[in-house]
């Protein structure tokens, strides 16, 4: 490149270099526009330390862990005398239902700090004695055994019981005799019996019973013709000699710490039970449950008044029907001369017998019975037994904990 040509290239670089000088200071003189004026924010407040944030969550669960604990406290003290009685972590009985009530549902509930009970009513002592020993491997835990006092074998029964060294029998079913009492608590045995008024409570406690038993018709199965409720207020304020449990309706922790408050020392839930996964309803029984509504179960009709026949109350069904048929041919060959009223009633008896068996264990929820309580309104699924027995825990915690702030305000 001559000199001439590199005089006229740097006169160019020189042009370019002051329009971009000049671009940049025309840029630079440019204002912005003005922008609005911002609210004045309010002052915030001063953050805590992170040793403070600490302090304060330290004390929140303390104080939750310290409420709870308590709450859990006083459910243990409100039930003492009854998990006392039973050997139990809970007062809870899962009450003897006949065909269900066997080694897998009664071990289940014990094994979940309750006290599962065995439903003797359709066996024969052999059977019982095998049933006794199969719990007996399943659990470590008290179990008792539920005898009813029509049961033909009764003293084999209770022989079974004493041999077996049984630690707990419920009769059922009736009244049970005096001899019948003294034989099993001679052999060191529990006894807790149905009290249907207060009376016979009073009677039964001069008897030698260790515990009572009151039972409402809001229950499944044979059922008497007063409610849980008024039972509740007739016979817990006036016995105080031994501990008084609860049946009929007891479905969630308010109806439970009702009853302790009123000074219950525990209940017996039937019908939750049915739908307990160890329970070996056949499905559709147990499906029954999970479907049906409070009002369902109903009580089933006596058809004459010369024949009492003790209400047993389930879901109304086909069956319903052939209760009422069966009660109509019993009484027609009575009167016929064919067989006497005692025959009649046993017959009435039998017929419940074979028709839960045909719904509960055999599914023909049509034609058998499914005897189900009130509170089969209050299932809507199957669970293991332990986790119904801690739901109803916490649930009566809960409870506890409501009515603590009701009170304290
Ligand atoms: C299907 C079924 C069978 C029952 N069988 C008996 C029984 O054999 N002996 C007995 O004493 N109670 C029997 N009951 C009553 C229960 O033991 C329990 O007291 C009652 O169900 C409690 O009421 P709930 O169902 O509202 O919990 C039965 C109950 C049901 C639902």
């Amino acid at each position: 490149m001559s000199s001439q040509e590199e005089n006229q290239n740097k006169n160019v670089n020189k042009n370019v270099s002051a329009k971009i000088v000049d671009k940049i200071k025309q840029i630079q003189s440019h204002s912005l526009p003005s922008l609005p004026s911002l609210p004045s924010l309010p002052s915030l407040p001063d953050f805590p330390t992170y040793e403070e944030c600490m302090r304060k969550s330290k004390e929140f669960w303390e104080s939750f862990t310290f409420f709870s604990k308590n709450n859990y406290e006083a459910l243990d003290r409100m039930w003492a005398r009854g998990k006392d009685f039973l050997g139990t972590k809970y007062a809870i009985m899962g009450g003897a239902m006949s065909w269900l009530s066997e080694r897998h549902l009664v071990s289940a509930i014990s094994n979940g700090g309750g006290f599962g009970i065995i439903a003797s009513g359709g066996m024969k002592p052999d059977i019982l004695r095998t049933e006794i020993q199969a719990v007996r491997m399943m659990t470590s835990k008290p179990f008792g055994v539920n005898v009813i006092t029509m049961h033909r074998q009764i003293d084999e029964m209770l022989d079974v019981c004493i041999e077996e060294e049984v630690t707990h029998i419920v009769f059922a079913g009736g009244v049970p005799t005096a001899p019948h009492i003294k034989k099993v608590k001679d052999a060191g045995i529990k006894v807790i019996c149905f009290a249907p008024t207060l009376a016979m409570a009073k009677r039964l406690i001069r008897l030698g019973t260790d515990a009572l038993l009151i039972e409402g018709s809001e229950s499944g199965g044979h059922i008497g013709p007063i409610s849980t409720l008024i039972l509740a207020q007739e016979i817990l304020p006036h016995i105080t000699e031994v501990p008084v449990f609860v049946a009929g309706g007891v479905g969630t922790g308010g109806a439970l710490v009702s009853f302790l408050e009123m000074g219950a020392a525990g209940c017996q839930i039937g019908s939750r039970f049915v739908c307990a996964t160890e329970c070996i309803a056949h499905p559709n029984f147990k499906k029954s449950f999970m479907r049906a509504n409070s009002r369902d179960a109903m009580p089933m009709i006596q058809i004459d008044p010369r024949f009492p026949v003790i209400s047993v109350r389930a879901l109304g069904n086909e069956g319903t029907k052939h209760f009422i048929a069966a009660q109509k041919e019993a009484i027609a060959r009575f009167e016929n001369g064919e067989i006497d009223a005692k025959t009649v009633q046993d017959e009435i008896e039998h017929f419940w017998v074979g028709a839960l068996k045909k719904a509960a264990i055999d599914g023909d929820v049509e034609n058998g019975s499914v005897m189900a309580g009130q509170s089969v309104g209050l299932i809507d699924k199957e669970q293991p037994a332990a986790e119904i027995i801690e739901n109803l825990v916490e649930d009566s915690v809960n409870e506890i904990s409501k009515r603590r702030k009701l009170l304290e305000g």
